[in-house]
């Protein structure tokens, strides 16, 4: 075998795929003296660090579960004028993450709750935090199937591995004890620790109701509003944006 499948060899089981992929072109360029071989090395390695870090946040986008991809730069803040976009653009900075801190998007539906906490998740998986998206039924649903098969302190550990869970839809349907117990648990062990966003059309007023154990609820909202940012979105439906265009129009 000749030097340079040698090579080839152990690019491949290093892994170097792009340096694999440049290294003809590189070789080239050196015989034909329009690179010295030390840019050509730094070039071809960079490229290669390109490529894993690219690879790296792809995957951590992938295993966060989001149920779309939107980014920040596609919404739209003029449509949603009671919204503190300069707020948002703090939450992007990523820093509440680093700080263990909370954030609760409150409002009515379409005002863009379940989008922004998606935006900040992307934000947050391409800088490679462990991200997971969920429901609040899926997480409860999956509490409750771990409690019964009697591993949820594993479990709720397991959650506990994600730097920012998003927990979407919360106070959608009333709950019974041992499902505001789950959610409790969990919430107490994160705390301090690592963030959670939660989004939801309830009010805190409300969530006694929806949890039915106001001495459970004080103490969930107490963990959760400790490190938070609040942020209530009154305004209109962007999935009505449409039907209210076509309804003036028609008017
Ligand atoms: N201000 C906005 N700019 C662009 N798209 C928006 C905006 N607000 C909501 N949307 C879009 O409207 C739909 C409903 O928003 P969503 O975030 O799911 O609402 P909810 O508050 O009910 O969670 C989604 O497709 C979302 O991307
Ligand atoms: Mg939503």
């Amino acid at each position: 075998m000749s030097i340079y499948n040698n090579l080839i060899n152990n690019l491949e089981a290093l892994k170097l795929t792009r340096f694999k992929e440049n290294l003809d072109s590189y070789l080239d360029m050196i015989a034909d003296g329009k690179k010295t071989v030390l840019d050509a090395l730094y070039e071809i390695t960079q490229s290669e660090l390109e490529f894993k870090n690219h690879q790296a946040i792809t995957g951590c986008v992938k295993i966060a579960n989001f149920p779309y991809l939107k980014e920040i730069n596609e919404f739209d803040f003029s449509f949603q004028p009671s919204l503190d976009k300069t707020k948002i653009m703090d939450l992007m900075t990523l820093r509440f993450i680093e700080n263990a801190e909370n954030v609760i998007f409150c409002g009515t539906p379409g005002v863009g709750k379940t989008n922004l906490a998606v935006s900040i998740g992307i934000e947050a998986a391409k800088h490679r935090y462990c991200v997971y998206y969920m429901t609040f039924q899926e997480l409860i649903s999956q509490l409750k199937k771990a409690a019964t098969e009697n591993r949820l302190e594993a479990r709720i550990k397991w959650f506990c591995r994600y730097k920012l869970l998003i927990i979407d839809e919360l106070g959608y349907q009333k709950m019974d004890v041992e499902s505001a117990n789950l959610f409790f648990n969990l919430i107490a062990k994160r705390y301090e620790k690592q963030s959670t966003i939660i989004t939801t059309n309830s009010p805190f007023s409300k969530w006694s109701d929806i949890f039915g154990e106001p001495v459970l609820t004080n103490a969930l909202l107490d963990r959760l509003l400790h490190h938070c940012s609040v942020i209530n979105i009154n305004g209109p439906s962007y999935r009505l944006k449409d039907q209210m265009q076509y309804m003036m129009e028609e008017n």
